[in-house]
């Protein structure tokens, strides 16, 4: 196989976001505002994500909403206006950043209409597809995947490298302390010739702590083989009574078809949560070149009170 043809095997063009959840732990907020809009200093979380789908080669952003969230959809059109606006009073730098969302990918968007669980979300993609997609990646928008100097990981590229090779399905591993790994789904794993990547035997959703077959969690990145839609098709309500992406992984496993993780060693941001947001938005904060340095004097004080 040729290395353009062995790269084109693990190839992608949509990228899935999930973002039809209520955001219940940023309410009241949500009210209003879709947690996928809350910026990461500047840009919306679900910019920063579209962005990393586009440096791994997606071509085009489908976001899954329910009614009343168009406007994370709505958030990547043009704004010529704006733009022209900006520019007309010398503000090309700011113009520019206008610019960025609408140019990354081109994005659409499907409803799901009931909160059913991620796997039911990820199934309302299906119909959206082309006939000669073979994969389709997933990004959850709750999830910064960072590269380990900060910045757009590459673990989607990695994932469709290991496709190329091994085929079926590719999923972003983390190693997480075991106390923590009842909030994942987690692999069964076991090792390859590859440091960084492992087999997956079976994949099961928020196990309890003591029955977790590895500290391999599943982080928010996945890049599935279209037999995912058929498997999401054949599966019941699993952990809190949803249609979880887990048990659909798990069934494909359980009938031969090829999985591996990429075990991720760059950092990682859990925009979901109001602590994890923090943490996310003071690290972006201090990589700033033009906040960086005055936050990190102001902290440094604050924290000696
Ligand atoms: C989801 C997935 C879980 C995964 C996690 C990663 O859970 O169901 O398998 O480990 O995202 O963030 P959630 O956090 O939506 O409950």
């Amino acid at each position: 196989m040729s290395a353009q043809t062995s790269s084109t095997a693990g190839a992608f063009r949509t990228a899935v976001v999930p973002a039809a959840g209520l955001g219940t732990r940023f309410l009241p907020t949500t009210k209003a505002v879709p947690k996928e809009l809350l910026p990461v200093v500047d840009t919306p979380g679900i910019e920063l994500v579209a962005a990393e789908a586009a440096a791994a080669g997606a071509d085009r952003l489908l976001i899954v909403t329910s009614p009343g969230k168009e406007s994370v959809a709505a958030y990547f059109r043009d704004d010529s206006e704006l733009v022209e606006t900006l520019e007309a009073r010398g503000k090309g730098a700011l113009a520019e950043k206008i610019r960025r969302a609408p140019g990354l990918l081109a994005v659409d968007s499907v409803y799901q209409y009931e909160p059913k669980g991620l796997g039911h979300a990820v199934a309302q993609a299906g119909p959206a597809l082309a006939d000669d997609e073979q994969a389709v990646a997933v990004l959850l928008p709750d999830d910064l995947v960072l590269g380990s100097g900060g910045g757009d990981s590459g673990v989607l590229a990695r994932m469709a490298e290991v496709r190329a090779t091994h085929g079926g399905s590719v999923l972003c591993a983390f190693d997480i302390p075991r106390e923590q790994i009842s909030a994942y789904g987690v692999f069964d794993v076991s090792d390859t010739g590859d440091d960084d990547v492992k087999q997956v035997h079976g994949m099961v959703e928020k196990p309890d702590a003591e029955d977790a077959p590895s500290t391999f969690a599943a982080a928010g990145r996945y890049l599935l083989d279209r037999a995912i839609f058929d498997a999401l098709d054949r599966i019941t309500p699993g952990s809190g009574g949803e249609l979880q992406l887990t048990d659909a992984v798990a069934l494909l496993i359980s009938e031969g078809h090829p999985v591996h993780v990429v075990v991720h060693s760059g950092g990682r941001h859990d925009l979901g949560n109001p602590a994890g947001y923090a943490r996310a938005y003071v690290d972006f904060m201090l990589q700033h070149p033009e906040y960086g340095e005055d936050l990190r004097g102001w902290l440094t004080d604050r924290l000696k009170d």
